[in-house]
């Protein structure tokens, strides 16, 4: 069976728009956070969901979570539909949601895990054990009787984590665990994650716009763009997609960019150009199928232009890379 089940969703979110300096006019447009997107997730499997800010992961997460309504397409969680039988779909599923709005602020941290618990029916007994366990897990046993809106974000963010394996559900989603979290507490969240999927058997949805963190963890990625699932596979078999490519990277100064821009570069290439912050270099990046020949045109032509290369580099591809090859766009910017 499929743990996730997804067909065809589609929500769009009205949203006002301001003119000018005026307050709301009160006119509001369409933003398509989700378009016809079809998603599965095998029960046991640790999927990642990769995409950049305002993909629509977040809008996806919260309507598997039963907490906003789709416009069209059909959901079904651990067997059950999200909007017939959403109780059912809530006990499969342990939710982590970014934002510090997920937890009362003015409980403490034990205390919200109490409350949360309660909310899940878990037996009194048990729940006081997993709640020791858990803020001995996020490292928050310290912390736990003090107020939530005392904690650092990082730690709230340890608390929400927690909050998810409260109820001990079979499928889990994560919505960008690590995002506020130093190196050394993301790398433990993520070992913990990897530990719920193999160990424990747990299904997992992890949205991320961490390229590596998906490719570390996951054993299938769905990349999101724009509300549409643009590609999935393991991290291998996309990375494959691309292996006849090479991703060249060149770096060069005393080159205006609008020079570059008139030039006729390979056609069949798509090159990102970006400018330094400081304006004294610009970075030329593209996949190419033929490097000795990209680099020895690409070599030429800043030549001509008496421009000064600073740094050549070719790269295997990376998931970065795949991202630019399915939608023409990096991934960052
Ligand atoms: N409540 C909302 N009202 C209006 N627009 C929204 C709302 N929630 C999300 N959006 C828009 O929907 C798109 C997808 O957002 P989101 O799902 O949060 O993306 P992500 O989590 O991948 O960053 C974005 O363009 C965002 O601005
Ligand atoms: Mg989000």
């Amino acid at each position: 069976m499929d743990a996730i089940n997804v067909t065809n969703l589609t929500k769009t979110f009205l949203s006002k728009r301001r003119r000018g300096r005026l307050p709301f006019t009160g006119e509001r447009i369409g933003i398509k956070a989700l378009d016809e997107l079809s998603l599965r997730v095998k029960d046991g499997d640790m999927v990642g969901l990769l995409g950049p800010n305002g993909a629509g992961k977040t809008t996806l997460i919260k309507i598997l979570s039963t907490l906003i309504i789709p416009d069209s397409g059909t959901v079904k969680v651990n067997g059950y539909d999200i909007l017939k039988d959403s109780l059912k779909v809530r006990e499969s599923l342990g939710v982590m949601l970014t934002g510090e709005r997920t937890l009362y602020w003015k409980l403490t941290g034990r205390e919200n895990l109490l409350y949360f618990s309660r909310l899940y029916h878990v037996p009194k007994d048990l729940a006081r054990r997993r709640i020791d366990e858990l803020l001995a897990l996020v490292g928050l046993k310290e912390k736990s009787d003090e107020l939530v809106e005392n904690y650092s974000t990082g730690q709230r963010v340890r608390l929400g984590f927690s909050k998810a394996l409260i109820n001990d559900a079979p499928i889990m989603l994560f919505d960008e665990p690590t995002m506020s979290l130093d190196p050394q507490f993301s790398r433990h969240i993520r070992n913990t994650i990897r530990w719920l999927n193999e160990e424990k058997g747990k299904t997992i949805l992890l949205a991320t716009q961490n390229m590596l963190e998906a490719d570390e963890l996951c054993h299938n990625i769905s990349i999101i763009d724009q509300g549409k699932i643009i590609v999935s596979g393991s991290p291998s078999e996309l990375k494959a997609k691309l292996l006849e490519k090479r991703s060249i990277k060149v770096i060069v100064r005393n080159l205006p960019i609008k020079e570059i821009y008139t030039e006729n570069l390979l056609n069949d290439v798509k090159w990102t150009i970006k400018e330094s912050d400081d304006g004294q270099s610009i970075m030329l990046q593209g996949m190419v199928e033929d490097e000795e020949n990209a680099l020895s045109v690409l070599l030429e032509m800043i030549a001509k232009k008496s421009g000064k290369v600073v740094n050549v580099t070719v790269n295997e591809p990376s998931l970065e890379d795949v991202f630019l090859k399915f939608t023409g766009r990096s991934f960052i910017g």
